[in-house]
């Protein structure tokens, strides 16, 4: 049915457009996703994540993703799709406790199996792979042996298992993000403890120096490639996925503008200054220590490199991997979603995802580190959607909003501003586990019955994806 449908549309796009000839630049667009929302089989030859320990016995009121999507199950449909939609890049994350068993005992070759089966469908499928080491589904067991990513024990169990990973599937990942959202990772769950695995430490210190511990391991990790696996030879490229706000001063008086770079500095200037420089610049600094747009972060700096830490992180990223969902500050434009009452950025309701602020976000990063950006993530989803049925949401009209404007913004970052904008990644290909709840279905596909007990599961793909599809074969880009 869903084929059936893409299919056909597939055809009505060629037919409405005629045949195009492609544009000198490379552009890949595609679809993300991550292990622990996505996969489920949690127990299927595969050992225990700090994920199902968290969910099983901590925070037991949340939904768990014991099988989610059951993409484990259903990936070869799944990435069917993304030739249908035209679709060239494919993000994805391993699972370390599918790789491995207890922290790093022994190689678990069923995950092995698995995950080059993925990678071949992928391939198959036309699609070029982007493999994220670390969505936050480490082993429980290392966990409990040095209490995961809070003490440097994190460093050299990491490399066993990056290790594992360009052994066994380097001949065909050339795209490598080694920690998905530090800060996320750190403070969510190593801080406040809300999330996996519910590690509780009373200060943002903590997130501070966990933060810079993923900062070391990404250096190790990358130094490990390059060493031992001839990555620069073999053009692998390195990403490290930034969460950031773009922050957008409300009047665009001096003192406002001067505030709105401190704020995004302090977290985009902190994320990747050292992968770039090998150390934080003196501004970044400043805004971090001073900046009311970090409240947890004022008065306190980031530990300082060592010389040979420096050098161990300089030139460490290959492109700027940017996760991309809302705008902080008061913009007035009118490409603004109109928000869902009682929805606001503080409790994550994605109401104000301001389109330019993609553009911007984009513009600032390559004007600091004239390095190529992919946008890693970038996504919505509309308030109150668990509460429509499958047609309300195929046909959701805020997420149509959503789209046209982004993929415009981020065509005018390409082709106004010359920013080298070579990817972008629909967070997610499917609904999926939004940690801890199933009500915010950022997928471009939609999962029938999804955390209900016997949901069907079936994929419907949504009307906006349709739309995106045919906006990028309009746009051609090469791959
Ligand atoms: C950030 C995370 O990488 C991803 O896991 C999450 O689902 C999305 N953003 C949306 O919150």
């Amino acid at each position: 049915m869903v084929v059936v449908r893409a299919i056909t549309q597939a055809l009505a796009i060629a037919l409405a457009h005629g045949p195009t000839t492609a544009r000198a630049y490379e552009f890949a667009w595609g679809f993300g996703g991550s292990s622990y929302q996505t996969e489920g089989a949690w127990n299927i030859s595969k050992d225990v994540s700090v994920q199902d320990y968290f969910y099983h016995n901590i925070d037991t009121t949340s939904a768990n993703a014991d099988t989610t999507t059951d993409q484990y199950h259903r990936f070869r449909d799944d990435l069917a799709l993304l030739p249908q939609l035209g679709a060239t890049l494919y993000r994805f994350s391993v699972s370390w406790p599918r790789v491995l068993t207890g922290c790093t005992a022994s190689v678990n070759q069923a995950g092995i199996d698995f995950y080059n089966a993925l990678i071949n469908e992928t391939i198959a499928n036309g699609a070029v792979p982007m493999l994220t080491m670390y969505h936050w589904d480490m082993p429980q067991a290392c966990f409990d042996q040095y209490e995961g990513f809070a003490t440097d024990g994190i460093i050299d169990s990491f490399l066993i298992y990056s290790d594992l990973l360009f052994k066994s599937f380097g001949d065909r990942v050339k795209y490598w993000l080694t920690v998905n959202e530090a800060e996320s990772n750190c403070k969510f769950g190593f801080q406040q403890g809300r999330l996996a695995p519910g590690f509780k430490n009373s200060t943002y210190q903590a997130t501070i120096d966990c933060v810079y511990r993923t900062h070391l391991l990404h250096g190790y990790v990358v130094q490990q490639a390059r060493t031992n696996y001839d990555a620069v030879a073999k053009g692998w490229k390195f990403g490290f996925p930034s969460n950031v706000n773009w922050n957008e001063p409300a009047v665009q008086n001096s003192s406002d503008i001067a505030y709105a770079d401190a704020q995004n500095l302090a977290y985009a200037g902190w994320y990747h200054d050292p992968l770039v420089f090998g150390t934080y610049q003196a501004d970044t600094i400043t805004a971090f220590i001073g900046n009311a747009g970090n409240q947890d972060a004022v008065g306190r700096a980031p530990p300082t490199f060592t010389a040979d830490q420096q050098s161990l992180l300089a030139g460490t990223v290959d492109f700027i991997s940017m996760n991309y969902y809302s705008t902080s500050g008061l913009p007035t434009s009118d490409e603004l979603v109109p928000s869902g009452a009682g929805c606001g950025l503080e409790n994550n309701c994605w109401q104000f995802p301001w389109a330019q602020g993609i553009r911007k976000m984009a513009n600032w990063y390559y004007d600091r580190y004239k390095l190529d950006i992919i946008v890693t993530e970038v996504g919505f989803a509309a308030v109150g959607e668990v509460n429509m049925t499958v047609s309300e949401v195929v046909d959701e009209p805020t997420r149509l909003i959503f789209w046209q404007a982004h993929a415009a913004a981020l065509a005018q970052a390409v082709e106004v501003d010359n920013v080298p904008v070579k990817g972008m990644l629909v967070w997610s290909l499917l609904d999926n586990f939004e940690w801890g709840y199933y009500d915010q279905k950022f997928g471009a596909v939609l999962v029938v019955g999804l955390g209900e007990t016997g949901g069907s599961l079936e994929r419907v793909v949504k009307n906006s994806t349709y739309w995106l599809a045919d906006y990028y074969q309009q746009k051609n880009y090469t791959n």
